[in-house]
């Protein structure tokens, strides 16, 4: 059966042939319009004026819009309402949008919307966390705090302290495919929106506020993404949005795609932020007691900002039993872009968060970072006898496993032996210096919004046998549609060949969910396995009346129905249902069971299960300039009973270089006034084919999930991602080599923050 099956992504030979459609690349009538945006010079200020004479008077220019002249609401948040599509009077961050051109060709729309003539009182903005935290700038009335335990008393009693901060850079999604979008307007004020978008409900919310219609009067429709990473769960709100206004003001196809340039300097990306610890240790490295504060740097406006950082705090834990525990959490506002989800939504930054203490720690007690951070993990499923242990959000931690992954990978990468070649590599060499680091994974699988764990799907069956699914998930490239019809050829007995999973739709599925928080298989396939039952019941039905056998003894397989005494081909027996009015489509549901959580007091259980994986970097650093290399690394990740091993392989090998992406070479900068100066590749380093670990060992730990979830896997979108600490790691553990202080390593690790790094290592007082 196809289940399991290492096969390849459904669109795999489109993807590497050119043919895969992306949506710039549907054909659009020739009087399609094209859309740009002009954008503010100013982090903050107030428009005084604003004369787009000269826009208006390019030739092939169609038509120009501002706030004033939207026809119905100026909203594109997902929830707060605190993001207006165009800037009316006030400038919250350079590059917000201010007008709207809509032009004939791509190119003139864009170059007419660099004419406008504005006059502006700039004022003084709020870009630092220091500078928010001063004039109390903040989305939320104040800090919001998740504790355990006794944190103040325990670390005042604890035998030895540590305190410490952490700078972590945000990240630019950077997905191939810019965002985009094409709105086609139809008759009756019906509006078809084709978007870049990992949520087509959202922007059909969005579309139908916009143009004052109801929901049913818009369909979007999403084929694929060239990659989303969070940066599509609402940044394409905005492009759709605009699209469809003008669409519905010009009654033309209207269409949107930023230019990278723009997509840097318009969209939010990845949290930065500052961790402070405060931590108290017994002398086996022991935690007695943890305090952790958390700066997010949020933008100007909420965007998922509250949910991201709630995440930050709910994996600040990690792997580790923490007795006594506080953790506060500051979500700032700043005139930036609105920081938005990216690939594991804070979670990163909350676990990099205790990695960098346990790290902290061993530096200080002299001891292996392996042995501290195995003291300190919650117990093995297996070992638990008693009550479980809880985390700082009084959630029981029943399926801990990362005890046995940790000791099979120590084998496996044969830790010991290559920590003893470093050192030995480390006395013998003054200009390379090599580190090596162990880090664990546990990652929190659900929404943290409880309503959002749903989904919905549509199977249905043809004359000929073939099948199409629909489900609320989208496709950006991570296998989704290929493990979902796996799901479905295996639920229905017939081969991967009869099926295919059309685009998402949501006229065919409604009320979906984004496709994040890496549940999209969990949720979407069980929604498939359910209508897939549904149609099964019913074929089931008809083949018992008909060949006068039990329906428990039929089986499907292999696009056969076979029962004690006859075997059938699928194709027969759907031929046969159809001619006796056997209903051939299906709608199935499902939602998480046992979840609940109160974001507010930071109690309950916001998951259902957690994800695990445990990975050991190797890299070298040039003393002399800073530059570093990963040289191996060796991942163990829990998928459960993996649905796709390629695939996952696949998610993983991915993850851990965006991880390590993040915190090496990708490195934002902002000016003094607010404007992002690196905003193309020339001046953003994403890691290349080249960048990847020379060796890269990556296997899966095939347990099946405790928790009953589709085939009993796991999600694996995000977890991996949280692998590249250990490349971070590795760098702070050879950059420790070079002197005997902690180094203190700040995120990204770029080459000159390694060479400071050194310098602080050696007790080279001057500040870097
Ligand atoms: N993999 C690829 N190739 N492209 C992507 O955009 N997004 C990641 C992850 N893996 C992404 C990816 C993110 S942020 C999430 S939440 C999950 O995929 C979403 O898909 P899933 O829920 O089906 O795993
Ligand atoms: Mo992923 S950040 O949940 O889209």
């Amino acid at each position: 059966m196809t289940l399991a099956k290492p096969l390849p992504h459904d669109a795999a030979f489109q993807h590497v042939s050119g043919t895969a459609r992306y949506v710039d690349d549907i054909p659009t009538p020739a009087s399609t319009l094209h859309l740009a945006f002009g954008l503010s010079p100013v982090a903050k200020g107030e428009i005084k004026s604003l004369n787009l004479t000269a826009v208006r008077n390019v030739k092939g220019v169609h038509l120009v819009l501002e706030a004033k002249d939207l026809p119905f609401t100026n909203d594109v948040s997902p929830s707060a309402h605190d993001e207006p599509l165009l800037a009316d009077k006030l400038l919250h961050y350079a590059g917000q949008p201010i007008f709207l051109v809509i032009a004939e060709s791509h190119l003139i729309a864009r170059k007419a919307a660099k004419m406008a003539e504005f006059e502006i009182v700039e004022g003084v903005p709020i870009l630092s966390i220091k500078q928010a935290l001063s004039s109390d700038s903040r989305f939320e009335s104040g800090p919001r705090v998740y504790s355990k335990g006794a944190p103040d008393s325990a670390l005042a009693t604890a035998t030895h302290r540590l305190d410490g901060s952490l700078n972590l850079g945000g990240q630019e999604h950077f997905y191939l495919e810019g965002q985009a979008a094409l709105a086609l307007p139809g008759e009756h004020g019906d509006m078809v929106i084709h978007a870049s978008t990992q949520h087509p409900t959202e922007i059909q919310h969005k579309v139908a506020e916009a143009l004052n219609i109801a929901q049913h009067a818009v369909k979007v429709e999403v084929r694929r993404m060239g990659g989303g990473f969070g940066g599509k769960e609402s940044q394409g709100n905005a492009l759709a949005v605009a699209c469809a206004i003008a669409a519905m003001q010009t009654g033309l196809p209207c269409k949107m795609r930023y230019d990278r340039d723009d997509d840097f300097i318009i969209t939010g990306k990845r949290h930065d932020c500052q961790i402070d610890y405060e931590v108290g240790f017994d002398q086996h490295g022991r935690i007695q007691a943890l305090k952790f504060t958390h700066y997010f740097r949020c933008g100007w406006a909420q965007d998922l900002s509250l949910p991201v950082a709630d995440r930050a705090m709910l994996h600040a834990d990690n792997a580790y039993d923490l007795p006594h525990v506080r953790i506060t959490s500051h979500r700032l506002k700043t005139n930036t872009q609105s920081a938005t989800a990216f690939r594991g939504f804070g979670g990163p930054q909350g676990m990099i968060g205790i990695e960098r203490v346990m790290d902290h720690i061993s530096h200080f007690l002299r001891l292996d970072p392996t042995a501290v951070r195995l003291k300190n993990y919650y117990p093995d499923m297996s070992e638990i006898n008693e009550a479980p242990a809880t985390t700082p959000y009084n959630m029981p931690v029943t399926d801990f496993i990362l005890g046995e992954m940790t000791q099979s990978i120590l084998s496996s990468s044969s830790y010991s032996a290559r920590k003893a070649s470093v050192a030995k590599w480390n006395a013998e060499n003054s200009t390379l210096k090599r580190g090596i680091a162990l880090s664990p994974v546990k990652f929190g699988i659900s929404f943290t919004l409880t309503h959002l764990n749903q989904a919905g799907a549509l199977i249905q069956i043809y004359a000929d046998g073939s099948v199409l699914i629909n489900h609320g998930g989208t496709e950006m490239g991570q296998g989704l549609f290929q493990k979902v019809a796996q799901v479905a050829s295996r639920a229905l007995g017939v081969t991967q060949s009869m099926i295919r999973a059309s685009a998402t739709d949501t006229s065919k599925v409604p009320n979906t969910s984004a496709t994040a928080a890496s549940s999209g298989s969990d949720l979407n396939g069980m929604a498939v396995q359910v209508a897939c039952k549904v149609l099964q019941q019913r074929i089931s039905a008809h083949v018992s009346k008909q060949q006068g056998c039990p329906e428990d003894l039929i089986l499907f397989s292999e696009n056969m129905v076979t029962g004690p005494n006859f075997k059938l081909p699928w194709l027969e027996v759907i031929k046969s249902a159809y001619e006796n009015r056997i209903s051939l489509s299906a709608t199935g549901f499902y939602k998480t069971p046992s979840i609940e959580w109160d974001r507010i007091k930071g109690q309950g259980r916001p998951f259902l299960y957690f994800a695990y994986g445990v990975s050991v970097t190797e890299v070298v650093i040039d003393v002399l300039s800073g530059e570093n290399r990963i040289l191996r690394c060796d991942i163990l990740h829990d998928c459960g009973n993996s649905l796709n091993p390629a695939l996952d392989i696949g998610q993983v090998e991915g993850g851990f270089v965006q991880g390590a992406g993040w915190l090496t070479t990708e490195e934002l900068v902002w000016d003094d006034s607010g404007h992002l100066k690196t905003h193309a590749p020339s001046t953003y380093k994403i890691p290349a084919c080249s960048d990847r670990p020379e060796v890269f060992n990556v296997s899966l730990w095939n347990a099946p999930n405790s928790e009953n979830t589709i085939y009993r896997s796991k999600a694996v979108g995000e977890p991996p991602l949280m692998h590249g600490i250990s490349a971070f790691l590795a760098i702070s553990n050879a950059v420790s080599a070079c002197g005997s202080n902690y180094p203190h390593l700040q995120a990204p690790a770029t080459a000159e923050e390694i060479f400071f790094a050194i310098k602080r290592a050696k007790g080279m007082t001057h500040e870097f």
